[in-house]
């Protein structure tokens, strides 16, 4: 018997395409299995506010395509209170939760790992649900390969305009200080240069490896530039090089929060239904204080001490062929 009575679902921190896929797939499991289910809105704040609303399997229909999250979602400050925590406590004991289904980042998992010292009785399995792509123990976070498939058509649809105008485009992308939405969305769509937040590359770097694109007559040409890049965001990169490049005409484009928005890939449908199956399952199995990932196309189980920020996220074999590939 694993003691569970009823599973608490909730999203936390910046929304991603996927999570709604990877909701349905709690509810419908632990329904499966003849446990109540029930959403907590705004993740740690609803906690808080005693924000619980009851979750049936109809009530996650027609969600599996839709992107955001139908849970809202929030980045809680009072949570970070010992206060703030027992009354999130006192809730879930109100409304007879003992397991939580936790979807979101890094900052997600320490705040229940400080939770589960007040009250290490009610267990949670972690879901990495952020567009970032920058957690250990996973391969893909969910809504990645959304976001990055969202730069991909901006990108391709800049480079048309960029050719027409021999224009050089700064292209700046999100991912706070993982430069993976950056590295993967820059080589998939042919970008000159990438400038990460990984890589010390300087300005003069990057005015040599222009001059010599326009030395080999390119066009036109394309940075991405990674919102956590040490030197600053696409404006401000824009304006250190522009004076140096009269031949071309510059233009910048930042996509915010675009990225972050719109219906999931197929991969972000599978992998939030394979990982919200499997959470509901690793509950029912005893276990807790564990986000579940994907590592070799396989489910993997990683404690939340350990599913912190990656050091360096960055895959050196891709790091390495991009390079090969700008000449
Ligand atoms: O973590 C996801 C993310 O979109 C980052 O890439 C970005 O730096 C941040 O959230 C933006 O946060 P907000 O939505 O609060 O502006």
């Amino acid at each position: 018997m694993s003691g569970i009575k009823k599973i608490g679902v909730f999203t936390s921190g910046g929304d991603s395409p996927g999570m709604n896929a990877c909701i349905r797939a709690v509810v419908r499991t632990a329904l499966y299995h003849k446990i109540e289910v029930c959403g907590i809105i705004r993740g740690y704040e609803g906690m808080i506010e005693n924000d619980f609303i009851t979750l049936h399997s109809r009530s996650v229909s027609n969600i599996i395509h839709r992107g955001g999250t139908i849970l809202k979602s929030a980045r809680s400050e009072e949570f970070k209170t010992e206060e703030g925590r027992k009354k999130a406590n006192e809730n879930l004991i109100a409304n007879g939760v003992n397991a939580l289904v936790a979807i979101g980042g890094d900052g997600t998992f320490r705040g229940f790992t400080e939770f589960s010292k007040l009250n290490p009785d009610i267990k949670a399995i972690g879901v990495p649900g952020t567009i970032d792509n920058d957690l250990t123990g996973t391969d893909f976070t969910l809504g990645f390969d959304t976001a990055v498939n969202t730069v991909i058509d901006a990108i391709d649809k800049l480079r048309d305009t960029a050719d027409s105008h021999h224009r050089l485009f700064f292209i700046e992308v999100m991912g706070r200080d993982s430069g993976c939405i950056a590295l993967w969305s820059g080589v998939a769509g042919g970008a000159e240069e990438i400038l990460l937040p990984e890589q010390d590359i300087t300005i003069d770097d990057l005015i040599k490896q222009l001059q010599e694109g326009a030395k080999k007559k390119k066009s036109s040409s394309i940075v991405i530039v990674s919102e956590g890049y040490h030197l600053g965001g696409a404006q401000e990169i824009a304006k250190k090089v522009t004076e140096h490049f009269k031949f071309y005409d510059t233009r910048v484009s930042v996509l915010g929060h675009i990225q972050r928005g719109g219906s999931p890939t197929v991969f972000d449908r599978i992998l939030g239904t394979r990982l919200g199956v499997r959470a509901v399952e690793l509950l029912l199995e005893g276990e807790t204080n564990k986000m579940v990932g994907i590592m070799n196309n396989k489910i993997s189980l990683t404690d939340f001490s350990n599913a912190t920020k990656q050091q360096s996220p960055l895959d050196e074999d891709l790091l390495r062929m991009r390079s090969i590939l700008t000449i």
